[in-house]
């Protein structure tokens, strides 16, 4: 192990624009399908992992808090890490958020991918984006995404040990600096994590695997709306997709519903919203929390009406962000 045990790194969530809902493996943890996202800015995690000698077990701190729940999945995390650079020593994690964790703002995703950078460079390890990517993607499915700027796509990937199932940018974020809008409908951690929610989609939905295979025909129209920067085009593929993903949620056995009221007005909000000319659409994953992506010049005005819906907490005006990186000089 090098000398340098402390690494910090930085990530930021990122939002599916054509989601994935559905592993092949879970072990692996690989998702069934691939999917199209952007990297936002503004959201973040920040982390510092320390490997010592002296460490008995390794913790985890989220947020100033011990976080023993997740602990589990940062240890397996980090075991991960630890079995290619050859060390055995325990880690303490330090993670801070400055948005909501556990509620639909993917701060797994951001979460997973500053550990990683994180850990691997404490570690001494020179990894490609690439394998911080299937690393992250072991952590969560998102979490491969974050790694990346801008447009991201992942790969589904084929082979059983996952070595081809990872993200990479399609277009960074001054190719198209789109703004997101995310109205915050509820501050509470969801109760299901999503790879439970996921399973009992895959067992029980029966429109599973209609949902599956309408992916493949998602991911090359939204691929050719952002190399077109097609607003209309991804704005289609994006709501469909969105909608097809809650679609499936909804119908498994029992139901996943992860809207509340506020959700649905803003879904309203942002189609009438259109209807009168502005370039805006919605997207909304496992959480109650709405995405509304337009122009960055309509920002404050969806922000605007999106805040005077009734139950909407707050909201946050976000563009596209850059990679995880090292917080380190
Ligand atoms: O990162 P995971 O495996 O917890 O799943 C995220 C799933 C969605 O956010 C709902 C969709 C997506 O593609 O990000």
């Amino acid at each position: 192990m090098s000398l340098k045990r402390r690494a910090s790194a930085r990530a930021h969530p990122n939002i599916a624009l054509v989601k994935y809902w559905g592993k092949r493996n879970l072990e692996l943890n690989l998702p069934a399908t691939g999917s199209i996202s952007i990297t936002l800015d503004t959201l973040q995690t920040e982390t510092t992992v320390e490997f010592d000698p002296q460490f008995k077990l390794d913790r985890f701190e989220l947020d100033g808090q011990p976080d023993p729940a997740r602990l589990p999945a940062v240890s397996a995390c980090l075991d991960r890490l630890r079995q290619l650079a050859r060390c055995s020593h325990r880690a303490r994690v330090v993670s801070h958020n400055n948005f909501p964790t556990a509620a639909g703002l993917a701060s797994s995703a951001s979460g997973y991918a500053a550990l990683v950078h994180a850990a691997a460079a404490a570690l001494g390890l020179a990894l490609s984006a690439a394998e911080l990517s299937i690393q992250a993607r072991q952590g969560s499915g998102s979490a491969a995404r974050s790694i990346f700027p801008g447009f991201v796509e992942m790969q589904a990937g084929q082979l059983d040990d996952g070595s081809d199932s990872f993200a990479s940018c399609l277009a960074p974020p001054d190719h198209w600096p789109l703004a997101v809008v995310v109205a915050i409908t509820s501050d509470q951690a969801k109760s299901q994590s999503s790879s439970q929610g996921m399973e009992l989609t895959r067992l029980s939905s029966p429109f599973y695997s209609s949902w599956l295979q309408d992916i493949e025909i998602d991911l090359p129209q939204a691929r050719r709306a952002i190399k077109d920067r097609d607003f209309e085009l991804l704005a289609s593929v994006s709501e469909h997709s969105c909608l097809k993903m809650h679609a499936v949620m909804l119908s498994s056995k029992p139901g996943l519903v992860y809207w509340n009221g506020a959700t649905v007005e803003c879904i309203h909000a942002i189609s009438s919203l259109r209807q009168r000319g502005l370039a805006v659409f919605f997207t909304i994953d496992a959480g109650p929390q709405v995405k509304a992506i337009c122009l960055p010049e309509d920002a404050e005005q969806v922000a605007l009406a999106l805040t005077a819906i009734d139950g909407v907490q707050r909201t946050v005006i976000t563009g596209l962000g850059g990679a995880a990186c090292s917080l380190d000089q």
